[in-house]
């Protein structure tokens, strides 16, 4: 019986292309969907610059619908901070040597789609951006890190979303899968792990699946292609490399009933199913949920399908869930039938951005997905965004971190002790300090490795150690057994 984390469990961080990389003109990369997208803060939401129809220059909130006959367009005189984010292109190796001075067993990144086709629809990719990610990968063996790879996270060339509408023409299903299958060809033998797309069940705007209208008759047959895509790269992905795991990645924070009256647990049941395990439901099941009728509804959708793709769910399925966990929200039933989802919870203390800290809600979700659907799980993204301080004398004493990770490593291992659910790796969020998604901002940091650079992009760029680096280290160092030790 396991007493702590099993041996083979997988450690490590991770990140994602556009919030990490840089490099956005280098080497033969194409524009990116977020390429186009301002810094906000947490009540300023991210616009996307444009290109009127008229000629003249605009904005929009980076998830609202685009103004008919409006296209993104750069301007010289705003900031975008996908484009040099936070230099991984120019500093991979001095970062996954921090990585591995931690002891990480994994890393877990996302390949961007437009360094290796530029517009998406190229019939050969460019072979400097496999290279730049061949570099990165063998590093990575060479130090013992075995790469989790996301083939989407969130983005895509911007050239699909300019000609084609994005994910809600099919056409885009061929450009994802040939993307797909070229990266499951060419790092065959050095990629098991593959996430085919990050946080599908949350993704929406012209940023994430690249529509110019938000309605959502549009986003959700967008997210019925990104599900035969999905099924497509992994009946191919396996055809190419039988050895290949494939996952899809969920955002998965908890929902509770705000009170015990049964509209409010009905209303937080529904949410859960609607908002989050709806999307698991049909990539580890195979099939629409019967519930699904309902739900497309009363949102007023009509989805065309074919008999062909209703197939290709069924028969290739996802082999393990991972997912993000950072919080727990509230549900309650509103008198109109309508349900109000919000962060108030009075038993819980919020990070400075109102996430309600809740560690608890990770070992019910962990028990929650493997009850339904019984495959392995990983905890892909967990973490804590804050205002971290640099000292006088060069330091970053993040306690509040470590408390923070301690107490959701303890939930983890006590749904593997405890509960027995086989979670088989933990990657933090960002554990190089990073570009915030929601709000563009580098205040909001998350890493065990502070990057001297502001929320305009200046500074150094120099990597930092925090406390919470020295932390990680011992808890490696004993895989996981030993959780309370202080620095
Ligand atoms: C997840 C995303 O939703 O949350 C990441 O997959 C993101 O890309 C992370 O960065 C944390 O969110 P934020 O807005 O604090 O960066």
């Amino acid at each position: 019986m396991l007493t702590t984390f099993p041996k083979d469990f997988l450690w490590g961080g991770e990140t994602a292309d556009f919030q990490y990389e840089g490099g956005y003109d280098q080497d033969g990369r194409g524009l990116l969907s977020h390429d186009f997208e301002t810094t906000g803060s947490a009540t300023q939401p991210r616009q996307l610059t444009l290109r009127l129809k008229d000629g003249s220059r605009g904005t929009v909130n980076a998830h609202d619908s685009l103004p008919a006959g409006a296209e993104v367009a750069l301007y010289d005189d705003v900031y975008y901070p996908s484009h040099q984010a936070t230099d991984f292109y120019h500093h991979w190796q001095e970062d996954i040597d921090l990585m591995a001075e931690m002891g990480f067993t994994t890393y877990r990144f996302s390949i961007c789609w437009s360094r290796i086709f530029p517009t998406g629809d190229e019939a050969e990719p460019n072979q400097n951006g496999l290279h730049f990610y061949d570099q990165v990968i063998d590093y990575l063996i060479a130090n013992g890190i075995e790469p989790i790879v996301t083939i989407c996270h969130d983005e895509l060339p911007n050239e699909l979303c300019v000609k084609y509408d994005g994910w809600s023409s099919r056409h885009v299903i061929d450009c994802y899968v040939k993307y797909a299958e070229t990266l499951i060809r060419h790092y065959r033998g050095r990629v098991r792990y593959w996430i085919t797309f990050n946080e599908i069940n949350i993704l929406s705007g012209y940023i994430a699946i690249g529509t110019h209208q938000q309605d959502p008759q549009t986003r959700y047959q967008a997210i019925h292609h990104m599900f035969v895509a999905n099924a497509l790269a992994i009946k191919n992905g396996r055809a190419i490399n039988p050895e290949a795991q494939f996952g899809a990645m969920y955002a998965l924070s908890e929902t509770y009933p705000a009170t015990c009256k049964p509209e409010d647990v009905f209303a937080a049941y529904q949410t859960r199913r609607n908002d989050g395990l709806f999307y698991v439901d049909v990539m580890a099941r195979g099939y629409y949920p019967n519930y699904t009728a309902e739900k497309f509804a009363a949102e007023g959708v009509t989805l065309q399908t074919t008999p062909a793709d209703l197939q290709l769910l069924k028969e290739n399925t996802i082999d393990f869930i991972s997912f993000s966990y950072y919080r727990s929200m509230v549900a309650t039933a509103q008198a109109d039938g309508s349900v109000k989802v919000n962060n108030e919870n009075p038993y819980l203390v919020s990070t400075p951005w109102g996430w309600p800290i809740d560690p608890l809600g990770l070992r019910y979700c962990l028990n929650e997905l493997y009850d339904r659907y019984q495959k392995p799980l990983i905890v892909i993204e967990n973490g804590l965004g804050a205002v971290d301080e640099l000292t006088a004398d060069g330091q970053v004493h993040d306690d509040y971190r470590i408390n923070y990770l301690r107490d959701h490593l303890k939930a983890i291992r006590d749904a593997i002790t405890l509960d027995h659910v086989p979670c088989i790796g933990y990657t933090m969020w960002g554990n190089t300090d990073l570009v915030s998604l929601s709000t563009g901002e580098m205040k909001k940091r998350y890493g065990f490795v502070y990057v001297d650079m502001d929320d305009q992009g200046h500074g150094s760029l120099k990597r930092i150690r925090k406390d919470s680096f020295a932390w990680f280290k011992q808890v490696l160092a004993s895989h996981g057994a030993d959780l309370t030790r202080q620095i």
